[in-house]
Formats: structure tokens, sequence, C-alpha cells
């Protein structure tokens, strides 16, 4: 799916590359607005192939950002943290990019990755955001919007009451947030589901304001292993969000049988909305407490963001 990337993150890193090629073409006075047809085309590829395009990643995003790259004639590194697992790091390599290895988790190589940017004269694009950093991220969740329109364009009346999702840094669950105002009214309400293992944004939302969690993250759930919420997805969040909450791993294993014998392929992260649904539709307690009127009647959407990992 997606270009033969397999996620739903082919919407949002490689729109990036493309907007920060042409962006850089028309600093440089070479091209005032390069599109992405031009740039495919090699149209300004003795520029581009001197420019580099860098991201941390799990594994989806940067094998977006890495195919982009390739599509459109520039360099890409590439940095993943030391748990990533060999199948995905061919995966990004197979696009021609660099990777570099860094120990700790995801966000240790977000902070890599723009150390070295920043010393390198790369252009960065990351997929999270923080104070100073938020013009790339923005246009990755645009594109994350397209994912949210294909399926209002789907949806048969009546309206979705709910909607769960999955979060890691939270940009998707807040590209959601706000495109299901846009497409669905009354509002759906939004559940954010993450791994318990890494859970950013249920511990900002229980402390109030934007937590960055320690520990290894350790889950299957590979794409939500994230401990530092994106700056601008957490502003979306915080008010769009009408719960969050958080799955063990053998929620996610389920799941993934569960639609296996429906003929669905999903990866672990790609399942987790639909797990948490199951969770609390299973539990009046969790309905309870989520405040989340989830009843029989209720019609939820769940995005599936992924399809095979191994
Ligand atoms: C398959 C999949 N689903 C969901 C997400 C979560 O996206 P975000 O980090 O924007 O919250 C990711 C992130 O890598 C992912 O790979």
């Amino acid at each position: 799916m997606r270009f033969g990337l397999g996620s739903f993150k082919a919407l949002g890193g490689a729109y990036a590359v493309a907007n920060l090629l042409s962006a850089e073409l028309a600093r440089r006075d070479i091209a005032l607005a390069a599109g992405s047809t031009d740039l495919a085309a090699g149209r300004y590829r003795t520029d581009t192939s001197k420019l580099t395009v860098t991201c941390a990643t799990d594994g989806n995003h940067g094998r977006s950002v890495a195919w982009a790259a390739q599509r459109f004639h520039c360099r890409c590194v590439i940095f993943v943290h030391e748990h990533v697992n060999q199948a995905r790091i061919d995966a990004i390599a197979a696009f021609g990019a660099e990777i570099r290895i860094v120990p700790g988790t995801y966000d240790d190589a977000v902070r890599e990755a723009s150390r070295q940017a920043d010393a390198e004269g790369w252009m960065i694009a990351s997929d999270t955001s923080w104070p100073g950093y938020t013009e790339v991220p923005r246009d990755i969740m645009q594109g994350y919007r397209i994912m949210v329109d294909e399926a209002a364009d789907q949806w048969m009346s009546p309206q979705p009451t709910h909607v769960f999702v999955q979060g890691g840094v939270g940009g998707v669950a807040a590209a959601v947030s706000v495109h299901i105002r846009l497409r669905f009214q009354p509002t759906p309400t939004l559940i954010v589901v993450e791994p318990d293992r890494a859970a950013c944004l249920f511990a900002s939302a229980q402390a109030g304001a934007l937590t960055a969690i320690a520990g290894d993250l350790d889950t299957v759930m590979a794409g939500l292993a994230c401990g530092e919420p994106s700056l601008l997805a957490w502003d979306e969040l915080a008010r769009g969000a009408g719960a969050f909450m958080t799955i063990p791993d053998e929620a996610s294993l389920e799941t993934m049988r569960l639609l296996e014998n429906l003929q669905i392929t999903a990866g672990e992260s790609g399942v987790a909305g639909l797990a948490g649904c199951m969770l609390a539709a299973a539990s009046p307690a969790d309905r309870i407490l989520l405040g989340l009127g989830l009843e029989p009647e209720s019609r939820v959407l769940v995005f599936n963001t992924e399809g095979r990992t191994g």
C-alpha cells in the first residue's frame, strides 16, 4: 500500500522531502516553485544531488523519507536506534539511504539526527516537533490528513460516533483530530491508544502538560515506541482528544491474529487503535472511566496504519 511502502507514513515524510527540496531550490534562486514532478524527473538533479535530507525513525517514517530522497535525487542519512530490527533497516537502505545506528531509543535518535544535521547543514524531515522546529512536522501532519479524507469519503452515513487512533509522538492522532472536526458533524469522540510501555501522550494527559517518559520503551508496537510527544501534536490533542488509553502488547498481537483470520494484514502498531477499541468495548469499567459513551449502537472508525512488518 502507499507507493509500496507499507504504511500511512508515506503520506507525510515523502511530502516533506519534496517541500524541503523545493524550498531549498527557491532559497538558492535555482527554481521558484519546483514541484514533485520536476524533482522526480531529475530536472534539478545537479543541485539536489548535493543536498542531504535526514531524520530519525523506528522504521516507517525513515522508509518514506528514503524513498522520496531516492525519487527526488538527493542524498539521505537515516538515524535508527539500536533496537530497530534488521528487516526494517534493510527496507530503508534499499532506497539508497545511509543508515546510522544510535544507542538508546527513538528519542535519542531524534536528538542525534538534529545534532548531525546542524553540524553538517543537512535538512531535517522529522515527524516530531519541538520548540523552534515545527514547520516540517506540520507539513507531515497535513499529509496524514489525506488518510482521514479517504476514510470519510468511503464512510456511509450515519456518521462515526467514536474514533480510536494509535499514538507514537502523536502526529497522526493530531492530524486525525483536526480532520474529523472538518469531515464529521457532530465531531466524534477521539480516543488515543498507546502501548502501556511507551505512553507519553497518556502521561501528558495525566500531568496536564507535555510530558516525556523515561525507560527503554520496549514494546512490540515499534512505531509507537516514543517517549516524547511532538509539541504540535500535543497542542492539538490536549484540546481535541476525548480520552487516552494504553494497551498491553498482547492486545495488539491478539488483534493482529484476529484480522489475519479475516484475511486482513496489519502490523503491531497498525492495529493498536482497534485493539484499544475492543478492550474498551469489552470492559464496562473502562467505558465509564474513559467517559466514552461507547454503546452497542456506537459506530467506530479505526485506522490500520501499517501492513505486514515481519
Ligand atoms: C504504523 C504506525 N502507526 C502509527 C504511528 C504513530 O504515529 P505518530 O508517531 O505520528 O504518533 C507510527 C509511527 O511511526 C507508525 O509507524
